[in-house]
């Protein structure tokens, strides 16, 4: 049962941040290295060879970035916790100065009326646990439940919305199978592996947040609509819906890994990765469930003479496929259909029963201008599909936006924007583009007109 959700009796609003997207100062107050830190590192890791030490310097700056967020007019403010600012060798001590951190940003978010709701991991793996095979090594699902009771344990007075993982489909496959996010691994079926350990880590922290008190504790999927271009490629469909939204679902709904799962993912059905009783644990362990949506993809079977290309990677065991991307498209080639929000919203609702959040939503586009007018019909055009699904059943609570700043967008370096607020390169100075202006307008109407 939910006690601090919004009833859903009207849309919510949010934006959204993640650490190591924002904070910088990497190395201040005690902070560990995170694998991101490591990746970043490597020559051709990032298109603009840039990394997140100083991002937005949110570590410094976030008193006024919670003004900009309250000058938004949103209720909630989804900021990401960093695990190696907490526990900076990943096991063992903890850090009371990156708790401080965290308290300062929860108690500045509530002056100013903003509900905070925090991500645990938002993908920023402390290295030395990464050093010990990192999400491949069982343990690590421990190590997270024991940082996230500590976290809980200082902020839980203040937060009341949890979400364990945020897409931790990328941490999984970008990450240990496809190699274009930390830790930057290429081997093939270890994606599921490291899956396994996500929902794992998961179900272990959900069930120590729950008995310290948690009523609201969700977890946040890129889940994502795959719409066959041809007959043909509809099983490859089917593989692609397991490999990327069954595989978190499956669990948390019936406790198992599906027959069509297992059947691309072998690796699921190993006893010595899935032992007994892990899918119990995770499954019904939410209470709550985060959507992130960008864009619906569309598999077309893969020309078999075609290298292959980290899409193939990402789905291990799946039939290769490409994706044909329609127009229009946002700077990140990205195809804007915001239908296929509404259907994962009506879809995610009907399979899981929760209570839905868009957690992300937003776009990439080229910073000519603070006038970003093709930002505001992306928001405008999402957030209608978002009404439509409510409209149509779903029980979908808040529209989160991605994001507040322009900041560090992993693998793109600096070099794509999703910021409501622009962020001067040189003196990182912020200044709020129309598109901010817009969303605070449209929250305002929104509030009067109901
Ligand atoms: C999802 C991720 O959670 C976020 O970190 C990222 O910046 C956006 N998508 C845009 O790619």
């Amino acid at each position: 049962m939910t006690e601090h959700l919004p009833d859903g009796s009207r849309l919510s609003y949010g934006v959204a941040t993640a650490a190591y997207q924002i904070e910088g100062a990497s190395t201040e107050d005690g902070r560990g290295p995170s694998i991101w830190d490591t990746f970043a590192a490597r020559p051709g890791a990032t298109r603009d060879g840039r990394d997140g030490s100083v991002a937005c310097d949110s570590y410094h700056r976030y008193p006024e970035d919670l003004d900009l967020v309250a000058g938004a007019g949103v209720q909630w403010y989804r900021f990401s916790v960093a695990w190696p600012r907490i526990v900076p060798a990943g096991t063992g001590r903890v850090e009371p100065r990156g708790l401080d951190y965290y308290d300062r940003l929860v108690d500045a978010a509530l002056a100013r009326g903003i509900s905070p709701t925090a991500t645990l991991y938002h993908w920023d793996l402390p290295q030395a646990l990464e050093d010990r095979d990192g999400w491949l090594n069982r343990d690590t699902a421990e190590a997270f439940a024991d940082y996230a009771a500590v976290v809980h344990h200082r902020l839980g007075d203040r937060v009341k919305v949890w979400a364990t993982h945020n897409e931790p489909w990328c941490a999984a496959y970008l990450g240990y199978s496809a190699g274009v996010h930390a830790p930057g691994r290429k081997e093939g079926g270890a994606g599921h592996r490291a899956a396994h350990h996500l929902n794992l880590a998961h179900g272990l922290a959900a069930a120590r947040l729950h008995e310290a008190g948690v009523t609201d504790l969700g977890i946040v999927h890129n889940l994502a609509p795959f719409w066959p271009e041809s007959p043909e490629a509809a099983q490859a469909a089917d593989e692609l819906d397991a490999l990327r939204n069954r595989v978190w679902l499956g669990p948390l709904t019936d406790g198992a890994y599906d027959e069509g799962l297992l059947r691309v993912a072998p690796e699921l059905a190993d006893e010595r990765l899935v032992r007994d009783g892990d899918l119990a644990l995770v499954r019904g362990s939410a209470d709550w469930i985060g959507v992130n949506y960008y864009t619906p993809f569309r598999p077309t079977l893969a020309d078999p003479t075609l290298e292959r290309h980290p899409e193939v990677e990402a789905y291990p065991g799946a039939t290769p496929v490409s994706f044909v991307v329609r127009e229009p498209r946002t700077d990140i080639g990205w195809e804007v259909d915001p239908s296929g929000l509404e259907e994962v919203l009506v879809d995610t609702h009907r399979r899981t029963g929760l209570p839905v959040l868009v957690t992300e939503n937003g776009a990439a586009y080229p910073d000519r201008t603070l006038d970003d007018q093709d930002r505001i019909g992306y928001l405008r055009d999402h957030i209608a599909a978002t009404e439509r699904a409510r409209a149509a059943g779903a029980d979908v609570r808040a529209y989160i936006v991605w994001t507040l700043l322009d900041n560090f967008e992993w693998a793109e370096g600096y070099t794509k924007t999703f910021g409501i607020v622009h962020i001067d390169p040189l003196d990182l100075t912020r200044t709020p583009k129309a598109s901010y202006h817009w969303l605070a307008e449209h929250i305002e109407e929104h509030l009067a007109s109901g």
